[in-house]
């Protein structure tokens, strides 16, 4: 047999065997037949292990045939592997026919919003809606902006050791000392030192101070909101919360305004909400220490000093600023006893939330 004749009767046994494996796409039969093919002891390697038994003449004429032999078997091959692929899919979706009209099963464990981000949610809608634009501050902080440009002394307690949480080392480079925020209004001074009056920002996140009972956590989340302009008064402040608190819990809540200091206000006032327990009439209320009353934060006339440590004009304009605390607005508004409650990742209390804001 010449070497034409061979490969002419080796093409025909090799489209015999994919004739073969065409009738069941088996994955075995594919790779058996690729081994056959194309393996090291298979038959094209056999084909070329010939070639050395032909003349000098008649072997590039060989070669050319065996290498466009090999090509074509090669390509085959890989065109039968993806028609079994295809064949084995149709073959399972006519086994298992598609019922579209089959109800879906209920999700088990829908995963469903935390209190705080609800609270978040609520907050930004109200003050949205007031014409508040959102800042976010940095959570880890200069002394200079969380305390200095705040007109809070060096010798504030807010800055002792018991109260902040300080980085060992400060800022890596110079050793400027670095804490976790205590408080947002570390946003006012980067928001100022950012845009030009009039500013209306609201800046939400947490907070850090070393506390830990009932109502205080050490991580904690409050709300600051600001306004400056020319002629702000503390009755645009009052008018402001006062409109906040009653969207946020209803027309009938009642606010109150007791005086109080904070450096970088003046004059400045915490906020109290009337109980949204015992409305103030009930006696002995835990939520609301039987005052009748739930403190809501500090807020205040922005002192002229920060206006002066940030180059503003405080001869022509004037604001407000105000911050609150977010888990507290929240166990008032969810009617938690305890707010570790809120931290403490307990998935029977987290499922009682909804799945979405409103
Ligand atoms: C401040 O933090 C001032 N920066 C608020 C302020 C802003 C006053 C602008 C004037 C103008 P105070 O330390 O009172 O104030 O905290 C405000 C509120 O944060 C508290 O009323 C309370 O609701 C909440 N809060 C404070 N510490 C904690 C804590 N450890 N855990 C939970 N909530 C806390």
């Amino acid at each position: 047999m010449t070497f034409i004749n061979t490969i002419e009767s080796l093409t025909l046994e090799f489209q015999e065997d994919m004739g073969q494996v065409r009738l069941s796409f088996q994955v075995q039969e594919i790779e058996a037949l690729r081994i056959k093919w194309m393996g090291r002891k298979g038959r094209l390697a056999h084909l070329f292990e010939s070639l050395k038994n032909l003349s000098r003449e008649e072997k590039p004429e060989a070669g050319k045939k065996i290498h466009s032999f090999e090509q074509q078997i090669s390509a085959e091959i890989s065109k039968i592997v993806e028609e079994g692929k295809e064949a084995r899919i149709q073959a399972k979706l006519s086994s298992r026919p598609l019922d579209i009209s089959l109800p879906v099963n209920p999700p088990s464990s829908q995963g469903s919003l935390h209190p705080i981000t609800l609270m978040q949610e609520k907050l930004r809608a109200v003050f949205k809606g007031m014409g508040f634009a959102m800042f976010d501050g940095p959570e880890l902080e200069l002394e200079l902006y969380n305390f200095t440009l705040l007109n809070i002394p060096d010798d504030h307690p807010a800055r002792d050791m018991q109260d902040s949480f300080f980085l060992k080392n400060g800022s890596a480079q110079n050793q400027i000392p670095l804490l976790l925020r205590t408080h947002t209004s570390n946003s006012q001074i980067h928001a100022m030192l950012q845009n030009q009056p009039p500013l209306r920002v609201i800046s939400m996140g947490r907070c850090y101070r070393v506390d830990n009972d009932a109502t205080h956590s050490p991580m904690f989340h409050q709300i600051e909101g600001f306004v400056v302009d020319e002629g702000i008064s503390m009755a645009h402040l009052k008018g402001t919360l006062d409109r906040f608190v009653k969207d946020l819990l209803g027309r009938d809540q009642k606010t109150r305004f007791r005086p109080s200091y904070f450096p970088f206000v003046e004059p400045g006032a915490e906020m109290d909400v009337q109980c949204t327990l015992c409305h103030g009439k009930a006696q002995g209320c835990r939520v609301c220490k039987e005052t009748g009353w739930i403190e809501l934060g500090g807020c205040g006339m922005i002192h002229p000093k920060v206006f002066k440590n940030l180059n503003f004009d405080h001869e022509k304009y004037s604001g407000f600023a105000f911050g609150f605390g977010i888990d507290r607005m929240a166990m008032m508004l969810y009617g938690l006893s305890d707010l570790r409650l809120l931290f403490e990742g307990d998935l029977r209390f987290q499922a009682q939330f909804p799945v979405h804001a409103s």
